[in-house]
């Protein structure tokens, strides 16, 4: 397992370029499975789920190709109808094949995913959806048999606005007869990049970006070229960077209108933000002001930046709180700040911050993606050397992270561990 190690200080200098979305790349590529069509999908980020959906396309009988962030898939043999559990387990976002293939054969088996380290994350709202246009649904040794029967469009009104669940629905009404109306549904801009993708194959989608979706299924969809919507997530994080640094970033190929509730913190906090020809100019504060967050479903503080924001905030100049409203457990980073220095209380869903004037470096591990993210960006702040474990994690959502912090002054290599 890699290691980072990160000597830390500096602020950063320099211009960044954000990929393009992995949480958008993801149900893009599993859209492919709606058609025999080819599919030519551009500005996809070369990342370990990136590379573990192009293992599970293949698995099902998919040909496809992947270079220099042109993903193509083609079909030229039957497919598969099931994902099984060795796969599922690898990657959460593999339970976005069961509305593909059940629009596209009538019947699917999909392992039940584990949970993950930030929560149980369960599919209750993936089956109900599916079930409210007609699906109907088995368990057979730890897995979801979804049987078609009559598909038909339906009405489906989400009890919490669950993105995969949102995705899965999406693609399932875009094949299947009839009209599907999705009230609640979650309106992430990795939401609308499907639609998009989903329009131009030839389903009628309305909504997207709103609470309510109305869907007209197709019977058949085609293969379509798109280039996939930058990554908000990993321009949070390179923002956040440069305002707990103290330094100056442009990141391209992005837009601030992707973080509007994010851009509004991070100037209460006395970072300086501007709009720059594609993309956007940072100038972070000598010591950031205390601001306090709340994650919630987009256009909400995104829960994906509450790591980071919870690091940044480990160096304010005062007291403020974070608190987590999508996860159950999402702090598992915290007792690695606390490792640094940080002085951070949890209660229930907040955690507590009293801002210290700097974290120190120590050897940290990271649990899960943004908890990794937010601990190398803490160690890229702290002064003195880092040794950052298990960045596998790391790698599973961003593209050569180490690559582009080091382009920015960030003193960090990658150590193999032989
Ligand atoms: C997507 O996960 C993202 N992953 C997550 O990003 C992101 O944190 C999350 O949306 C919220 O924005 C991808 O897009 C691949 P949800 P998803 O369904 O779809 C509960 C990252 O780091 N829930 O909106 O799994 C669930 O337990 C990852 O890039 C149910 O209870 O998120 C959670 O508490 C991490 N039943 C909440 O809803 C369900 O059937 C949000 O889940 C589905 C979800």
């Amino acid at each position: 397992m890699d290691n980072f190690l990160i000597n830390g200080g500096r602020a950063v200098r320099g211009e960044v370029k954000v990929s393009g979305s992995k949480n958008a790349a993801l149900p893009i590529l599993m859209a492919s499975i709606l058609t025999s069509d080819k599919m030519t999908i551009e500005n996809v980020p070369d990342l370990t789920d990136v590379r573990f959906t192009k293992g599970l396309l293949e698995y099902l009988g998919k040909k496809t190709s992947f270079l220099r962030g042109v993903f193509v898939i083609e079909e030229n043999r039957k497919l598969k109808h099931k994902a099984p559990y060795n796969l599922v387990r690898k990657m959460r976002a593999s339970v976005l094949v069961m509305g593909p293939l059940l629009a596209r054969f009538g019947h699917a088996r999909v392992a039940l995913p584990g949970g993950c380290s930030i929560g149980v994350r369960p599919v209750n709202i993936h089956l109900d959806a599916l079930k409210n246009m007609g699906a109907r649904l088995y368990y057979k040794n730890g897995d979801e048999m979804l049987f078609g029967g009559n598909l038909k469009g339906g009405r489906i009104k989400f009890p919490f606005p669950s993105v995969g669940a949102t995705e899965n629905a999406m693609m399932c009404a875009s094949l299947i007869k009839g009209r599907t109306i999705i009230e609640n549904c979650a309106r992430e801009p990795e939401i609308s990049d499907l639609a998009e993708v989903l329009r131009k194959m030839g389903a009628s989608i309305n909504g997207d970006g709103t609470r309510r979706m109305i869907i007209e299924g197709r019977e058949k969809l085609c293969g379509v070229w798109h280039k996939v919507v930058c990554d908000r997530i990993e321009t949070g994080t390179f923002l956040i960077l440069a305002a707990i640094t103290g330094g100056r970033l442009i990141l391209k190929n992005t837009d601030i209108k992707y973080l509007p509730v994010v851009a509004g913190c991070l100037a209460k906090s006395g970072a300086s933000i501007k709009t720059v020809e594609n993309g956007i100019e940072i100038s972070g504060p000598k010591r950031p002001r205390p601001v306090s967050i709340r994650t919630a479903a987009y256009p909400g503080f995104p829960t994906d930046l509450q790591p980071l924001w919870t690091a940044y905030m480990s160096v304010c100049s005062g007291k403020c709180f974070v608190e987590e409203n999508i996860f159950e457990n999402r702090f598992m980073y915290v007792a690695e700040l606390l490792r640094m220095g940080a002085n951070i209380r949890i209660e229930g869903k907040r955690a507590f911050v009293n801002g210290v004037e700097y974290l120190k470096g120590a050897p940290v591990m990271a649990g899960d993606i943004r908890g990794g993210a937010a601990l190398a960006v803490a160690c890229a702040a702290a002064r003195g050397k880092s040794v950052l474990r298990r960045v596998y994690h790391i790698d599973r959502g961003y593209e050569k992270l180490e690559k582009k912090m080091r382009k920015i002054r960030v003193s960090i290599i990658r150590r193999k561990n032989i």
